[in-house]
């Protein structure tokens, strides 16, 4: 793909950092020098003109942004591909790596891939002619377009985590408390319930895109442990109990596997949105019913109601975040990332979740793999 023996200068205070990009790129035949300041990296680059600078963008002393606009300024600075590569995340940074000059924005940590691709393209840019050089310009304006827009999402993201999390999770516990107190009237404790009941749901929410998100970044790795199965159903259906008694629903579970090896957090909420689902969708005075069996060595867990089903032709899309079907039972308060959190679940599990044939209702199938 490149030039055996380009160049390439690699910028950052970060002695980790810097053995990261060296080592993944000289084993792509690159040949490396590193800088751990900015001015050694000025120094360097008058020295040696590398054909490509990958620069971090904080750096005690003189920052990436600064070594970038004074390296662009220098005899033949226009000549060489200057690569970002940083943690801060927001688009004030990014717009600012592009007024400064620089070419490209990878965002820490470096994945290996990711880094040599971007090392060669813009490798394999230097080297275009002049028109190919003018449609390069109009795909990176849309690509600096669309990294701003990555960029935004993430920013939001992170509100949601930091901004809504803590102050609904506070809302949460303050109506535990309320509810301890005996001498609170019942009027008062049927609403506090329902005040629970509404921040349980939007946890949820928050949760769901949380982890969604996390799982986008390669992320969410299960933290397993023997977990009570029996227990996890329990503290689900507690926390479900005022909605289903407001619609006469029974809460039904027959558990012949009663432990299973999973993350408790992650598996509790995968029955919680399941569970949560179910009953939006079962007819008032009906069963929704929770089971698990052991069934060819992988433990089979199933939540089931007796309301619309899903069609066979919606059975896959439903996991993915932000579908919801047209003309349910459901009321659409939900956002459509409930299946897409379990599925992301269940899969980093080793397992996979569907929706199974039946004569009435909905059944989810959980298929986790035994590791008894
Ligand atoms: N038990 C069920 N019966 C019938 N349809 C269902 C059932 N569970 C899910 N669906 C369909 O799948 C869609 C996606 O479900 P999902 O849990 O991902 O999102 P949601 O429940 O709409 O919102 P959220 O879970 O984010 O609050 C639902 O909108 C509904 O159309
Ligand atoms: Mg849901």
């Amino acid at each position: 793909m490149h030039r055996a023996g380009s160049h390439i200068l690699v910028v950052d205070d970060n002695a980790q950092n810097r053995a990261l990009a060296r080592g993944t790129l000289e084993d792509e035949g690159f040949r490396v020098s590193e800088a751990s300041s900015g001015e050694e990296a000025l120094t360097l680059f008058e020295a040696t003109r590398p054909d490509c600078v990958l620069l971090d963008v904080r750096m005690p002393g003189t920052d990436g942004l600064a070594v970038c606009a004074r390296m662009r300024a220098l005899p033949g600075g226009d000549e060489v591909r200057i690569l970002f590569f940083t943690a801060l995340r927001d688009v004030d940074t990014f717009d600012h790596t592009l007024r400064v000059g620089g070419d490209d924005f990878l965002t820490k940590p470096l994945r290996p891939t990711e880094l040599v691709l971007r090392v060669q393209s813009a490798l394999k840019i230097r080297r275009m002619s002049a028109e190919l050089r003018e449609s390069y310009d109009l795909v990176r304006r849309q690509r600096d377009d669309l990294m701003r827009l990555q960029l935004q999402k993430d920013a939001l993201t992170a509100f949601v985590v930091h901004d809504l999390k803590n102050p609904v999770h506070s809302m949460l516990m303050h109506a535990e408390l309320i509810l301890e107190d005996p001498s609170i009237s019942e009027d008062s404790r049927e609403s506090t319930m329902w005040i629970r009941e509404d921040a349980r749901s939007l946890l949820r929410l928050v949760l769901n895109l949380l982890d969604i998100s996390k799982s986008e970044e390669g992320h969410l790795a299960p933290r397993k442990s023997t977990v009570d199965l029996q227990a996890v159903v329990k503290s689900v259906f507690d926390a479900v109990s005022a909605r289903a008694r407001a619609r006469d629903i029974t809460l039904v579970s027959h558990l012949e596997t009663p432990s299973i090896v999973a993350d408790v957090d992650l598996m509790r909420r995968v029955i919680e949105n399941l569970v949560e689902n179910a009953l939006r969708y079962a007819p008032p005075h009906s069963e929704v019913r929770v089971t698990a069996a052991r069934r060819d060595g992988a433990i089979e867990v199933r939540v089931a109601d007796s309301g619309t089903g899903v069609p066979a032709a919606q059975r896959e899309r439903i996991f993915e975040r932000f579908a919801q079907l047209d003309g349910g039972a459901g009321d659409r308060t939900g956002r459509g990332l409930g299946l897409a959190f379990c599925k992301l679940v269940v899969e980093a599990h080793g397992g996979n979740v569907k929706v199974e044939d039946s004569d009435g209702g909905a059944v989810f199938l959980v298929r986790l793999p035994d590791a008894s």
